[in-house]
């Protein structure tokens, strides 16, 4: 692959927080000694030390990149699926009918489309997944009635149906997992599914609607991204893209600046609710849209349980949310907002933690942060309170979250996805998936996004991971020092920025870092979700994989890679470590894959399993 691109000869805005940022601290070994010009210079040319064969905490060879409709894992290691899309989960269930993608009775008894983020609890002897179902492959889900359109009422009930969360028991038998029909545990959580809505937004007046005057009380959850798991054994799922669901009956109707921040719209962008449930018609119902862009709280062992809405955690695309506890015993969540030049975020509970006590509303009252990353490597929580926003009251800033970080002038960010706390460490590690405007355009608020410290290149197509560590190690302080692990990009077609850090090769290079896990011994699992055309920018990346990063020596290997079109993620373990479970997402979104099935199936999103041939534990 020849060099396209011959980089400036002046040093860039990139190459001199590069330098400051890789060169100071040492995070990255023996490269990160290099000086900026032979940091850029030589990215394409930087190989990873050789594995310590009796110690080496990556495993595996890397695995090559390859175009395949397939999963490729390295030698030693297998995968089956466990669930796809529309599989059911009850024994009354009915199998997937390709030609119509089901109707809505069916879905409502099946696994929901779009796996992301799931998270594996453990009763006693069974094991239960909880497994984000973020959206849908229109094209596919109304089959014959479509064409990727919802055509009758049925069609959006099915749809509506494809959202939100799958809770599901899962068994192994002769090393191969699937899901217990009929479990007591199994549960569909829908776009229609009664939730209780907590915390400082609770019952305000931005929340009150014709079907609930007390705004105490909303139904469903949808868009659901990525995940998080709680210490007391609760399942976090959040809510991103909520804005596309709603429409205006009023196409002249002028919409308020505190909806057009989140981007809501008047037109309908083929998604097709608001025609046939007036809730998410904004022109009837504008308070619709504050009722939701939050963590959403759900008991998976109580079937019966009624997911709470967690206003406190504030109110935004939400990506997911990682917990952590800080000395004091308070719970930590770090949460970012995936949109270009938006934020990331930190809540810290009223509460204690305490171990066997009744932590169940730890989530309900808390204090947000946004943060602030300063160039020379420094950084700062900045609190969200009527006093330094100027927002009235603390349940304003929880519906206007985005305004109320505007406000204290956080910095705005690559598109945080999602954020990993290291459990051998206070260190926390945030993908920022990449931002075409960076440079270029202010965010929906105004705020200006300059090239700036985690941020440095200007129209980052290819993205970059940034990781912080708490000043004195405690998650509550309100400073931090901050570096980039890695800066993604294409050694292979590009010099200087565009060729990424030292730690990014022709070997292991990929784009777009989404998904982020650390295993129980440290290592860093870095999920995927962006160009696959394996041409121009992308020549030589192949699919979307799974990396494995090791966060001391900044090594990383490609351990997994995906079939056409899919987005790798929701890396989650089996309680012993020896089953990885991997989320596959929207296989064949233009057409072009079909996986699992082989042949001409229809691709379908599914949660796949992963074990080793000799049977030892994967992180
Ligand atoms: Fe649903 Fe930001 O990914
Ligand atoms: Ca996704
Ligand atoms: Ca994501
Ligand atoms: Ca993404």
């Amino acid at each position: 692959m020849g060099k396209s691109n011959i980089r400036t000869p002046v040093p860039t805005d990139f190459e001199v927080v590069v330098h400051r940022r890789l060169s100071r601290r040492g995070f990255l070994g023996g490269a990160a000694a290099l000086s900026a010009t032979t940091f850029v210079m030589n990215a394409a040319q930087a190989r990873p030390a050789p594995p310590d064969s009796a110690r080496d905490p990556l495993p595996f060879s890397s695995v090559a990149a390859n175009t395949r409709d397939t999963v490729t894992v390295p030698e030693g290691y297998r995968w089956h699926a466990v669930v796809r899309w529309a599989d059911p989960m009850w024994s009354d269930g009915h199998p997937l009918d390709p030609v119509t993608g089901g109707t809505g009775a069916s879905q409502e008894r099946a696994f929901g489309d779009n796996n992301d983020g799931m998270e594996l609890f453990t009763i006693g002897q069974r094991t239960l997944l909880a497994v984000n179902n973020e959206y849908v492959n229109r094209h596919i889900l109304f089959g014959t009635s479509g064409p990727g359109l919802p055509q009758t009422a049925d069609d959006v009930r099915k749809s509506k149906a494809a959202h939100g969360v799958s809770i599901i028991e899962v068994r192994q038998d002769s090393g191969i997992w699937s899901v217990v029909l009929d479990s007591p545990y199994n549960r569909r959580i829908t776009a229609d599914t009664p939730m209780t809505i907590t915390g400082p937004a609770r019952g305000h007046r931005l929340l009150r609607t014709a079907a609930d005057p007390s705004g105490t009380q909303s139904l469903g959850t949808w868009n659901n991204c990525g995940s998080g798991k709680t210490l007391w054994g609760t399942f976090l799922t959040c809510e991103e893209n909520f804005h596309f669901y709603f429409a205006s009956s009023d196409p002249e109707a002028k919409l308020p600046d505190s909806l057009a921040r989140y981007g809501v719209r008047a037109s309908d962008r083929n998604i097709g609710w608001s025609a046939r449930d007036e809730r998410f018609d904004i022109a009837k119902h504008p308070h619709e849209p504050n009722r939701v862009g939050y963590v959403v709280e759900i008991d998976p062992t109580d079937p019966a349980s009624i997911p709470k809405k967690r206003t406190a955690l504030g109110r935004f695309k939400h990506e997911n949310a990682e917990l952590a506890l800080a000395d004091s015993g308070q719970v930590v969540v770090y949460m970012g907002d995936d949109e270009r030049g938006e934020f990331l975020y930190r809540f810290i509970s009223d509460g204690h933690y305490r171990e066997g006590g009744d932590n169940a509303e730890l989530l309900e009252t808390g204090t947000l942060f946004a943060a602030r990353f300063d160039d020379d490597g420094r950084g700062a929580w900045l609190p969200l309170t009527p006093e330094t926003t100027g927002l009235p009251s603390p349940a304003d800033i929880c519906v206007h979250t985005r305004q109320a970080a505007s406000a204290v002038r956080a910095t705005t960010m690559d598109r945080p996805e999602w954020v990993a706390a290291n459990p051998t460490g206070p260190e926390v590690y945030c993908c920022l998936t990449n931002n075409t405007h960076r440079g270029k355009e202010p965010n929906s608020g105004g705020d200006p996004t300059p090239v700036n410290g985690p941020n440095p290149r200007a129209e980052n197509r290819y993205g970059q991971i940034v990781r912080w560590r708490p000043t004195g190690g405690d998650h509550a302080s309100s400073t931090f020092s901050w570096d980039l692990y890695v800066v993604a990009g294409n050694p292979a077609v590009h010099m200087g920025p565009n060729a990424g850090s030292p730690n990014l090769t022709t070997e292991n290079m990929f784009n777009s870092p989404d998904g982020l896990a650390f295993d129980s011994t440290g290592m860093l699992w870095i999920q995927t979700d962006g160009g696959y055309s394996d041409e121009g920018d992308f020549a030589g990346q192949g699919n979307n994989p799974l990396l494995l990063g090791h966060p001391a020596t900044g090594e990383i290997r490609r351990f997994l890679v995906g079939p056409k079109e899919c987005e790798v993620t929701g890396v989650t373990w089996s309680a012993d470590r020896k089953t990885m479970f991997v989320g596959i997402q929207h296989p064949g979104e233009r057409g072009g894959s079909h996986f699992p099935g082989g042949s001409d199936t229809v691709p379908r999103s599914a949660v796949i399993a992963i074990t080793r041939d000799d049977g030892g534990r994967i992180g």
